[in-house]
């Protein structure tokens, strides 16, 4: 199984995604029966794809890392039961901006994996053994890692971050390592993946998906990332 999951941050208005899905309702391929494509909208989005692309499968960018309860403005993984497959956890941006710490993004993990949710666990170069070690190896087999330099990011409104997805060798080789110690059910490369580049991250044997940010905001680009993982899948390239 190869992925291709969209992340698309805190983009767009409700009329803006409602033309997104306007424009990729008309050009989107079926999809080859080994890729899974995921798009992962604000909450906000997430009932109008519901109700206009019902085939697409969905992911939240984030859950609570407690129950469901008094806790005003977290939205509880059992709130996304039936409405997303899987759950980006630990986002570099998360953790940065949100102060999310690695036993925040286990307890998300936990409340994910109890609701039936797969747990997309990123991590980055410098600290994924402590981002992950914390976690149990049925939650890690439970769940994808995605690797993810945060200098790798593209960054349109500034900040750290190149724009410049990081070189492929040394993504087979963090992910190499990540693997001698840790599995997981899959193992995902983000940070600039966008058209031009995802048959190179994609045909990789030892990558078994990418998550494009900005580029997953463009109809086009993302009809054209399915067409290729499409062609992936095929052909080997
Ligand atoms: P990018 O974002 O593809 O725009 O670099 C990826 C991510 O941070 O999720």
């Amino acid at each position: 199984m190869k992925y291709l999951i969209g992340n698309w941050k805190s983009n767009y208005t409700i009329e803006e995604a409602q033309h997104w899905i306007e424009a990729v309702k008309k050009t989107l391929p079926d999809t080859h029966p080994d890729l899974t494509t995921v798009i992962c909208p604000g909450f906000h989005h997430l009932l109008l794809f519901k109700l206009n692309l019902p085939g697409q499968t969905l992911g939240a960018q984030t859950i609570s890392a407690f129950p469901p309860g008094t806790y005003t403005g977290q939205i509880a993984a059992t709130n996304l039961r039936k409405l997303v497959e899987y759950v980006i956890v630990g986002h570099s941006e998360r953790r940065t901006w949100a102060k999310e710490s690695n036993s925040d993004v286990a307890n998300q993990v936990t409340q994910a994996l109890d609701n039936h949710i797969t747990p997309i666990i990123a991590v980055d170069n410098d600290n994924w053994f402590s981002q992950l070690s914390i976690l149990s190896s049925e939650e890690l087999t439970a769940s994808l890692i995605m690797y993810e330099p945060p200098e790798a990011i593209s960054r349109p409104d500034g900040g750290v971050g190149s724009g410049e997805a990081a070189p492929k060798v040394e993504v087979v080789k963090a992910i190499t390592a990540i693997k001698q110690e840790f599995s997981a059910k899959g193992f995902i490369y983000g940070g600039s993946v966008k058209s031009h580049n995802l048959s190179e991250f994609l045909s990789d044997p030892n990558i078994d998906g990418v998550l494009p940010g900005s580029a997953s905001l463009k109809a086009d680009e993302w009809v054209k990332m399915v067409l290729l993982a499409n062609q992936v899948l095929v052909t080997g390239h």
